[in-house]
Protein backbone atom coordinates (compact mmCIF):
# COMPACT_ATOMS: atom_id res chain seq x y z
CA UNK A 1 0.00 0.00 0.00
CA UNK A 2 0.56 3.66 -0.78
CA UNK A 3 2.48 4.98 2.40
CA UNK A 4 3.05 8.72 4.09
CA UNK A 5 6.24 10.26 4.39
CA UNK A 6 7.06 10.16 8.19
CA UNK A 7 8.47 7.14 8.37
CA UNK A 8 10.74 7.83 5.20
CA UNK A 9 11.38 11.46 6.19
CA UNK A 10 12.31 10.12 10.15
CA UNK A 11 14.65 7.72 8.87
CA UNK A 12 16.44 9.80 6.10
CA UNK A 13 17.06 12.51 8.75
CA UNK A 14 19.11 9.54 10.84
CA UNK A 15 20.61 8.44 8.57
CA UNK A 16 21.87 11.04 6.31
CA UNK A 17 20.53 10.74 3.15
CA UNK A 18 17.23 12.08 1.12
CA UNK A 19 14.12 10.12 -0.46
CA UNK A 20 14.42 11.19 -4.16
CA UNK A 21 10.62 12.87 -5.28
CA UNK A 22 10.45 12.29 -9.22
CA UNK A 23 7.72 14.03 -11.13
CA UNK A 24 5.04 11.40 -13.13
CA UNK A 25 3.17 11.91 -16.35
CA UNK A 26 2.97 8.57 -17.83
CA UNK A 27 3.37 4.71 -17.85
CA UNK A 28 7.26 4.58 -18.77
CA UNK A 29 8.44 7.23 -15.97
CA UNK A 30 6.43 5.34 -13.35
CA UNK A 31 7.97 1.75 -14.58
CA UNK A 32 11.16 3.28 -14.82
CA UNK A 33 11.61 5.05 -11.32
CA UNK A 34 9.71 2.18 -9.42
CA UNK A 35 12.07 -0.45 -11.14
CA UNK A 36 15.11 1.43 -10.32
CA UNK A 37 13.79 1.98 -6.59
CA UNK A 38 12.65 -1.27 -6.37
CA UNK A 39 16.35 -3.06 -7.54
CA UNK A 40 17.90 -0.61 -4.81
CA UNK A 41 16.07 -1.43 -2.15
CA UNK A 42 14.78 2.33 -1.96
CA UNK A 43 11.86 4.19 -0.60
CA UNK A 44 10.36 6.80 -3.08
CA UNK A 45 8.18 9.58 -3.77
CA UNK A 46 6.12 9.78 -6.92
CA UNK A 47 4.55 13.02 -7.15
CA UNK A 48 1.75 14.64 -9.86
CA UNK A 49 1.74 18.02 -10.60
CA UNK A 50 -0.92 19.80 -11.71
CA UNK A 51 -0.21 19.87 -15.33
CA UNK A 52 0.37 16.03 -14.58
CA UNK A 53 -3.08 15.64 -13.58
CA UNK A 54 -4.56 17.46 -16.53
CA UNK A 55 -2.05 15.56 -19.11
CA UNK A 56 -2.55 12.05 -18.02
CA UNK A 57 -6.10 11.99 -15.70
CA UNK A 58 -6.18 11.55 -12.24
CA UNK A 59 -7.63 8.64 -11.89
CA UNK A 60 -4.66 7.23 -14.60
CA UNK A 61 -1.88 8.07 -12.55
CA UNK A 62 -3.47 6.63 -9.26
CA UNK A 63 -4.24 3.20 -10.76
CA UNK A 64 -0.87 2.92 -12.51
CA UNK A 65 0.79 3.73 -9.30
CA UNK A 66 -1.31 1.14 -7.66
CA UNK A 67 -0.35 -1.05 -10.20
CA UNK A 68 3.73 -0.21 -9.98
CA UNK A 69 3.21 -1.23 -5.56
CA UNK A 70 1.95 -4.67 -7.02
CA UNK A 71 4.89 -4.71 -8.97
CA UNK A 72 7.52 -3.55 -6.95
CA UNK A 73 7.73 -4.38 -2.68
CA UNK A 74 8.90 -1.04 -1.64
CA UNK A 75 7.69 1.90 0.14
CA UNK A 76 6.15 4.41 -1.95
CA UNK A 77 4.30 7.70 -1.23
CA UNK A 78 1.92 9.23 -4.04
CA UNK A 79 2.19 13.50 -3.46
CA UNK A 80 0.53 16.33 -5.18
CA UNK A 81 3.42 18.81 -6.48
CA UNK A 82 2.82 22.40 -6.03
CA UNK A 83 -0.92 22.24 -5.11
CA UNK A 84 -2.04 25.79 -6.12
CA UNK A 85 -5.09 25.87 -4.24
CA UNK A 86 -7.18 24.26 -1.02
CA UNK A 87 -9.90 22.27 -4.04
CA UNK A 88 -6.95 20.76 -5.61
CA UNK A 89 -5.29 19.29 -2.40
CA UNK A 90 -8.70 17.85 -1.49
CA UNK A 91 -9.09 16.31 -4.46
CA UNK A 92 -5.79 14.34 -4.39
CA UNK A 93 -6.22 13.92 -0.64
CA UNK A 94 -9.96 12.42 -1.08
CA UNK A 95 -8.87 10.58 -4.12
CA UNK A 96 -5.77 8.49 -2.96
CA UNK A 97 -3.07 10.16 -2.60
CA UNK A 98 -0.98 9.71 0.80
CA UNK A 99 0.72 12.99 0.48
CA UNK A 100 0.17 16.95 -0.85
CA UNK A 101 2.06 19.92 -0.83
CA UNK A 102 0.19 23.25 -0.63
CA UNK A 103 2.44 25.96 -2.52
CA UNK A 104 1.13 28.92 -0.57
CA UNK A 105 4.83 31.07 -1.18
CA UNK A 106 4.01 33.72 -3.38
CA UNK A 107 1.40 34.74 -0.99
CA UNK A 108 2.01 37.26 2.02
CA UNK A 109 3.27 35.37 5.14
CA UNK A 110 -0.25 35.46 6.70
CA UNK A 111 -1.96 34.17 4.11
CA UNK A 112 0.44 31.37 3.25
CA UNK A 113 0.28 30.64 6.81
CA UNK A 114 -3.97 30.72 6.45
CA UNK A 115 -3.81 28.51 3.46
CA UNK A 116 -1.30 25.95 4.97
CA UNK A 117 -3.15 25.50 8.03
CA UNK A 118 -6.50 24.82 6.26
CA UNK A 119 -5.00 22.39 3.96
CA UNK A 120 -3.06 20.42 7.02
CA UNK A 121 -6.69 20.12 8.75
CA UNK A 122 -8.24 18.73 6.31
CA UNK A 123 -5.19 16.71 5.48
CA UNK A 124 -4.60 15.46 8.87
CA UNK A 125 -8.42 14.62 9.16
CA UNK A 126 -7.84 11.94 6.43
CA UNK A 127 -4.17 10.55 7.26
CA UNK A 128 -2.62 12.79 4.30
CA UNK A 129 0.60 14.57 5.15
CA UNK A 130 1.45 18.72 3.93
CA UNK A 131 4.73 20.01 2.59
CA UNK A 132 4.44 23.47 2.96
CA UNK A 133 6.44 26.02 1.31
CA UNK A 134 8.56 29.50 2.42
CA UNK A 135 10.45 31.73 0.46
CA UNK A 136 10.64 31.68 -3.77
CA UNK A 137 12.70 29.39 -6.15
CA UNK A 138 13.70 31.64 -9.48
CA UNK A 139 12.30 30.42 -12.78
CA UNK A 140 8.93 28.66 -13.44
CA UNK A 141 7.10 27.58 -10.95
CA UNK A 142 4.14 25.62 -12.78
CA UNK A 143 2.14 28.81 -13.92
CA UNK A 144 3.88 31.52 -11.65
CA UNK A 145 6.71 32.62 -13.15
CA UNK A 146 9.37 34.18 -10.79
CA UNK A 147 12.69 36.09 -12.40
CA UNK A 148 16.10 35.30 -11.12
CA UNK A 149 15.89 38.83 -9.68
CA UNK A 150 12.77 38.48 -8.06
CA UNK A 151 13.48 35.33 -6.59
CA UNK A 152 13.80 36.01 -2.48
CA UNK A 153 16.00 32.80 -0.28
CA UNK A 154 13.75 31.44 3.09
CA UNK A 155 13.95 33.67 5.62
CA UNK A 156 14.99 31.85 8.33
CA UNK A 157 13.33 33.99 11.22
CA UNK A 158 9.96 32.67 9.65
CA UNK A 159 10.73 29.31 9.77
CA UNK A 160 9.54 28.25 12.99
CA UNK A 161 6.38 30.34 13.37
CA UNK A 162 5.13 28.69 10.00
CA UNK A 163 5.43 25.57 11.41
CA UNK A 164 3.99 26.07 14.56
CA UNK A 165 1.20 27.63 13.62
CA UNK A 166 0.44 25.63 10.64
CA UNK A 167 0.91 22.26 11.67
CA UNK A 168 2.71 21.32 8.31
CA UNK A 169 5.31 18.13 8.01
CA UNK A 170 7.72 19.27 6.20
CA UNK A 171 8.99 22.63 4.37
CA UNK A 172 10.06 23.01 0.61
CA UNK A 173 12.93 26.46 0.92
CA UNK A 174 14.47 28.81 -1.34
CA UNK A 175 18.38 28.56 -1.28
CA UNK A 176 19.93 29.01 -4.63
CA UNK A 177 17.49 26.23 -6.53
CA UNK A 178 15.02 26.58 -9.40
CA UNK A 179 12.81 24.95 -11.64
CA UNK A 180 13.38 23.67 -15.06
CA UNK A 181 17.16 22.96 -17.42
CA UNK A 182 18.32 26.17 -17.27
CA UNK A 183 19.36 26.95 -13.94
CA UNK A 184 22.06 29.88 -14.31
CA UNK A 185 23.79 31.60 -16.60
CA UNK A 186 26.21 30.63 -18.59
CA UNK A 187 30.21 31.62 -16.96
CA UNK A 188 27.87 32.11 -13.21
CA UNK A 189 29.08 30.09 -10.95
CA UNK A 190 26.18 27.46 -9.29
CA UNK A 191 25.59 28.64 -5.27
CA UNK A 192 23.38 27.33 -2.48
CA UNK A 193 23.25 29.47 0.46
CA UNK A 194 23.95 26.03 2.91
CA UNK A 195 24.65 28.53 5.35
CA UNK A 196 20.91 29.90 5.51
CA UNK A 197 20.03 25.95 5.78
CA UNK A 198 22.12 25.86 8.62
CA UNK A 199 20.16 28.94 10.22
CA UNK A 200 17.34 26.74 9.25
CA UNK A 201 18.35 23.96 10.98
CA UNK A 202 18.89 25.30 14.39
CA UNK A 203 15.32 27.00 14.48
CA UNK A 204 13.63 23.51 13.26
CA UNK A 205 15.67 20.96 15.08
CA UNK A 206 15.28 17.07 13.46
CA UNK A 207 12.27 18.86 10.95
CA UNK A 208 11.99 17.24 7.70
CA UNK A 209 13.10 20.22 4.83
CA UNK A 210 12.13 19.63 0.83
CA UNK A 211 14.63 20.74 -1.85
CA UNK A 212 12.72 21.72 -4.74
CA UNK A 213 14.26 22.48 -8.45
CA UNK A 214 17.09 20.16 -7.49
CA UNK A 215 18.03 18.28 -11.05
CA UNK A 216 21.35 18.20 -11.66
CA UNK A 217 21.22 18.78 -15.89
CA UNK A 218 23.47 15.70 -17.06
CA UNK A 219 25.57 17.27 -19.96
CA UNK A 220 25.40 14.09 -21.44
CA UNK A 221 21.87 14.12 -21.97
CA UNK A 222 21.97 17.64 -22.99
CA UNK A 223 24.47 16.29 -25.54
CA UNK A 224 22.82 13.79 -26.79
CA UNK A 225 19.39 16.14 -27.18
CA UNK A 226 21.85 18.24 -29.60
CA UNK A 227 23.02 15.77 -31.30
CA UNK A 228 20.18 14.10 -32.67
CA UNK A 229 18.21 17.52 -33.68
CA UNK A 230 17.28 19.03 -30.38
CA UNK A 231 18.03 22.41 -29.56
CA UNK A 232 19.29 22.97 -25.91
CA UNK A 233 21.95 26.02 -25.80
CA UNK A 234 23.00 26.68 -21.76
CA UNK A 235 21.79 24.57 -20.33
CA UNK A 236 22.89 24.45 -16.34
CA UNK A 237 21.72 22.35 -13.22
CA UNK A 238 23.09 21.98 -9.51
CA UNK A 239 26.11 20.39 -9.15
CA UNK A 240 25.75 16.85 -8.10
CA UNK A 241 27.96 17.13 -4.96
CA UNK A 242 26.22 20.19 -3.66
CA UNK A 243 22.79 17.79 -3.76
CA UNK A 244 24.44 14.82 -2.02
CA UNK A 245 25.79 17.47 0.93
CA UNK A 246 22.37 18.70 1.35
CA UNK A 247 20.92 14.70 1.45
CA UNK A 248 22.96 14.50 4.69
CA UNK A 249 21.92 17.44 6.39
CA UNK A 250 18.21 18.39 7.45
CA UNK A 251 17.14 17.40 3.52
CA UNK A 252 15.15 14.84 3.12
CA UNK A 253 12.90 15.35 -0.19
CA UNK A 254 14.44 16.08 -2.75
CA UNK A 255 12.98 16.95 -6.30
CA UNK A 256 13.46 16.13 -9.75
CA UNK A 257 11.76 16.63 -13.10
CA UNK A 258 13.98 18.26 -15.57
CA UNK A 259 16.57 15.52 -15.76
CA UNK A 260 13.86 13.07 -15.92
CA UNK A 261 12.60 14.85 -18.75
CA UNK A 262 16.23 15.51 -20.44
CA UNK A 263 16.67 11.24 -20.17
CA UNK A 264 13.20 10.43 -21.35
CA UNK A 265 14.03 13.13 -24.78
CA UNK A 266 17.28 11.98 -25.32
CA UNK A 267 16.45 8.50 -25.43
CA UNK A 268 13.36 9.15 -27.60
CA UNK A 269 15.65 11.47 -30.03
CA UNK A 270 18.28 8.73 -29.98
CA UNK A 271 16.20 6.20 -30.91
CA UNK A 272 14.16 8.11 -33.55
CA UNK A 273 17.72 9.29 -35.57
CA UNK A 274 19.09 6.09 -35.10
CA UNK A 275 16.02 4.04 -37.21
CA UNK A 276 14.32 6.24 -39.22
CA UNK A 277 11.68 3.81 -40.43
CA UNK A 278 10.94 3.30 -37.01
CA UNK A 279 7.16 3.76 -36.22
CA UNK A 280 6.01 1.12 -33.43
CA UNK A 281 5.85 3.80 -30.33
CA UNK A 282 7.46 0.65 -28.42
CA UNK A 283 10.23 0.90 -30.07
CA UNK A 284 11.38 4.33 -29.14
CA UNK A 285 9.65 4.62 -25.41
CA UNK A 286 11.72 1.05 -24.41
CA UNK A 287 15.04 3.18 -24.83
CA UNK A 288 13.02 6.48 -22.82
CA UNK A 289 11.80 4.13 -20.01
CA UNK A 290 15.59 2.47 -19.65
CA UNK A 291 17.02 5.99 -19.56
CA UNK A 292 14.77 6.70 -16.71
CA UNK A 293 15.81 3.95 -14.76
CA UNK A 294 19.48 4.43 -15.26
CA UNK A 295 19.22 7.97 -14.17
CA UNK A 296 16.87 7.42 -11.10
CA UNK A 297 19.30 4.44 -10.15
CA UNK A 298 22.53 7.07 -10.33
CA UNK A 299 20.41 9.68 -8.39
CA UNK A 300 19.97 6.94 -5.64
CA UNK A 301 23.31 5.46 -5.47
CA UNK A 302 25.32 8.89 -5.80
CA UNK A 303 23.21 11.54 -4.71
CA UNK A 304 20.51 10.47 -2.65
CA UNK A 305 21.97 7.75 -0.59
CA UNK A 306 18.90 5.80 -0.38
CA UNK A 307 19.97 2.61 -1.44
CA UNK A 308 19.40 -0.82 0.90
CA UNK A 309 17.69 1.27 3.69
CA UNK A 310 14.98 -1.03 3.48
O1 LIG B 1 7.83 22.26 -10.46
C1 LIG B 1 7.30 21.89 -11.50
C2 LIG B 1 7.49 20.47 -11.89
O2 LIG B 1 8.68 20.30 -12.62
C3 LIG B 1 6.28 20.00 -12.65
O3 LIG B 1 6.19 20.63 -13.88
O4 LIG B 1 3.93 21.67 -13.82
O5 LIG B 1 5.11 21.22 -16.01
O6 LIG B 1 4.20 19.34 -14.64
P1 LIG B 1 4.77 20.74 -14.64
P1 LIG C 1 13.69 20.45 -11.51
O1 LIG C 1 13.07 21.30 -12.58
O2 LIG C 1 15.02 20.97 -11.09
O3 LIG C 1 13.73 19.00 -11.85
O4 LIG C 1 12.75 20.60 -10.20
C1 LIG C 1 11.58 19.82 -10.08
C2 LIG C 1 10.70 20.25 -8.94
O5 LIG C 1 11.07 20.99 -8.05
C3 LIG C 1 9.34 19.72 -8.93
O6 LIG C 1 8.58 20.26 -7.90
ZN1 LIG D 1 9.05 22.28 -7.39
Amino acid sequence: ALVTTTEMFKKAYEGGYAIGAFNVNNMEIIQGITEAAGELKSPVILQVSKGARAYANHTYLVKLVEAALEVNDIPMALHLDHGPDFETCKSCIDGGFSSVMIDGSHHDFKTNIELTKKVVDYAHSKGVVVEGELGQLAGVEDDVNVSAEDASYTNPDQVEEFVDKTGVDSLAIAIGTSHGAFKFKPGQKPQLRFDILEEIEKRLPQYPIVLHGASSVSQEYVRIIKENGGKMEDAIGIPEDMLRQAAKSSVCKINIDSDLRLAFTAGVRQALVADPTAFDPRAYLKVARTNIKELVAHKITNVLGSNNVL
